[in-house]
């Protein structure tokens, strides 16, 4: 959660910074800030809510330089303030930071540092590094660029817990700092300019060239050049990247949200996380997912860890794996499984499932995987972010950026991903016979015409939902490889239309549920042509008897369905095995334009944030 940005170069460093912060608003909205080095002063603004209060700001008070740091916040410590929000500034008024994390220890900090008489005016964990970098180039007999740097990583061993931070000083006016541990940052090489972001999308305008920093180290940015060192100040040689991404990826392109232009993108999401895996070669796959083929013929267990909507395709991920690969696999919520007891060892594949790849409890569960000596893999969308620095390797999915904070094509990115995996291990492992590996292969390149198919829903949805919106509560329904997707239904409907709804299978309904049920209750449910398909009719006949009111999502010809549902949404029909890739899209419309009707922020919900870096 939170954004920063730094830039150092000829432009006007608040334009730049804007620009930024708008490509980094998903991270958090609570407040936004930036400073800019105009003659020697630090120039602050300041601004509580979306970025859009900050540029009315900055039109009645513009900050001129080409040196600065901007910042926008998910509040953790102190509530949603002018005053809480970053930048925040030592005492002296000469040195200003920006972060993103949070410091375990500032309580301590914060009492040692008054005592020294410091005076603090926010309420943040942040506010305390300026003030311990004040203390140490307080130290420094020299005001070189040099000294400030080591006043820096001084200041920075000091501190526990996690940071990305950008730092300036107005006595080094044509350098930038940046640090971080545990929270991801991406320097960005330009011509004669260079930039520092907490996430790509930031970047992309001005250059593609990043270096991804590493877990404690520190860049130093000047106009014409990035040093990078290690927590400890020795210089260290880092890899330039070119990203791949298109700048126009990460704009709506005429869509009214990121949302919807992120549900719409996805049977092409989907076709390049495909692009050559399916036929795949040589030993390429297993080079990916950095496992021989003979440790992937061994495998006895796979454990996949992950949170939110990258829990609920884990689930999925699950039947894939069991039902073709026939491999036993456990899922876990990495917020529990961290703290729980690992029986992982070094027979154990643990797979980590992350779009962002920054998850704070999704990484401290690979951490404790790896502690156990398990192998782990990452599924994740976002180069270079910290998980796919901290697992073995990393089976990217690619999705392009997701800037909507309702995950929609990183969500069936993330099952195409599984699914390719499960059918490899499946071919290795001789788990199916030849012939109907080959009839899976063929139906992995039609997935993307078949989610083309189901997006044709949108409209027949919109309708439906114009019944729906003013609803409270609401029941999602499904059995088997569709129950997790009732899970995710639920999800999406509840984080983006603030409605209250439970994802359930639909067999326990009897063991309590069902008590719910009444004329105001709509039903989702997941209906598609599968095996359980009789059992799941018979649930929603339960329903019905009880008043509910039932949209069902059936297969494409199932007439049957009508006579018991009240509303029915047809997808295409395809082998049960793929159904959750086709079925996922009209659970996302659905909450889409429920929330559209209900006049709610679709891409910037209420108390969430893109990337949860905290606990
Ligand atoms: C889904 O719409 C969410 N915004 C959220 O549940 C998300 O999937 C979760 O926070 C995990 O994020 P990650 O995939 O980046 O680790």
């Amino acid at each position: 959660m939170c954004g920063i940005v730094g830039y150092v170069g000829s432009r006007a460093a608040s334009e730049v910074l804007m620009d930024g912060l708008r490509r980094l608003e998903y991270r958090g909205y609570d407040s936004s800030g930036i400073a800019v080095l105009n003659a020697g002063d630090i120039e602050l603004r300041r601004a509580v809510g979306k970025i859009s209060n900050l540029e009315t700001v900055l039109k009645k008070n513009a900050a001129e330089g080409f040196v600065g740091l901007g910042h926008t916040r998910w509040a953790t410590h102190g509530v949603p303030s002018e005053q809480n929000a970053h930048p925040h500034m030592d005492c002296t008024k000469k040195i200003v930071v920006v972060h993103n994390g949070i410091i375990e220890n500032y309580m301590v900090l914060r009492s040692d540092l008054t005592k020294k008489g410091h005076s603090f005016a926010s309420q943040t964990d942040t506010e305390v590094i300026p003030h311990i970098i004040e203390e140490e180039w307080k130290k420094a007999k020299n005001k070189t660029e040099k000294e400030f740097f080591n006043a820096v990583v001084r200041s920075l061993k000091r501190l526990e817990g996690a940071y990305a931070l950008s730092i300036l000083c107005s006595d080094c006016p044509d350098m930038v700092v940046a640090a971080r541990r545990d929270c991801p940052l991406v320097v960005g090489i330009g011509e004669k300019e260079n930039f520092i972001a907490s996430d790509i999308p930031a970047l992309l305008p001005y250059t593609r060239k990043t270096i991804f920093l590493d877990q404690g180290e520190i860049a130093v940015l000047k106009k014409n050049s990035v040093e990078c060192f290690t927590e400890d100040g020795k210089s260290v040689k880092k890899t330039v990247t070119t990203v791949t991404w298109d700048p126009l990826q990460a704009e709506k392109s005429g869509y009214k949200h990121f949302m919807l232009k992120e549900i719409m993108e996805q049977p092409n999401a989907i076709e390049d996380t495909i692009r050559g895996r399916v036929y795949s070669k040589g030993g390429e796959f297993e080079k990916e997912l950095g496992l021989s083929a003979s440790t992937l013929k061994s495998l006895k267990r796979i454990t996949l860890v992950a949170c939110g909507t990258s829990y609920h395709a884990a689930l999925i991920g699950r039947f894939w794996l069991e039902s073709l690969a026939k491999v036993s696999c456990q899922v876990e919520i990495a917020s529990e499984f961290r703290y729980r007891t690992s029986f992982l060892d070094k027979n154990d594949l643990a797979i980590f499932i992350s779009q962002s790849g920054e998850t704070a409890d999704t990484l401290a569960a690979l951490r404790l995987a790896k502690k156990s000596g398990a192998k782990t893999l990452a599924i994740c969308n976002v180069l270079g972010s910290t998980i796919t620095n901290a697992a073995d390797s990393t089976f990217y999915t690619h999705c392009g950026p997701e800037i909507g904070v309702a995950s929609t094509k990183a969500f069936t990115g993330q099952l195409t991903a599984l699914l390719l995996l499960a059918v490899h291990l499946a071919g290795v492992r001789g788990a199916v016979p030849k012939k109907e590996l080959e009839n899976i292969q063929k139906d992995l390149v039609k997935i993307p015409s078949w989610v083309r198919e189901s997006l044709e829903s949108s409209s027949r949805i919109e309708a439906i939902a114009k019944n729906l919106y003013k609803k409270f509560h609401f029941l999602y329904l499904g059995r088997n490889l569709n129950y997790p997707l009732a899970l995710e239904g639920a999800l999406k409907l509840k984080e983006i239309s603030y409605i209250h709804a439970e994802g359930y299978p639909a067999g326990e309904m009897k063991h309590g549920p069902i008590a719910l049920i009444d004329e105001n209750m709509p039903i989702v449910a997941i209906a598609t042509q599968s095996l359980v398909y009789e059992k799941v009719l018979s649930n929603i006949q339960e329903a019905k008897a009880r008043g509910g009111f039932v949209i069902a999502i059936a297969s494409k010809g199932d007439a049957k369905i009508t006579q018991v549902a009240n509303e029915t949404i047809y997808v295409p029909s395809v082998p049960e095995t793929y159904a959750p890739l086709i079925n996922a899209i009209p659970l996302q419309f659905l909450a889409y334009h429920i929330a559209v009707l209900r006049g709610c922020d679709v891409d910037q919900p209420r108390n969430l944030a893109k990337s949860v870096t905290v606990e």
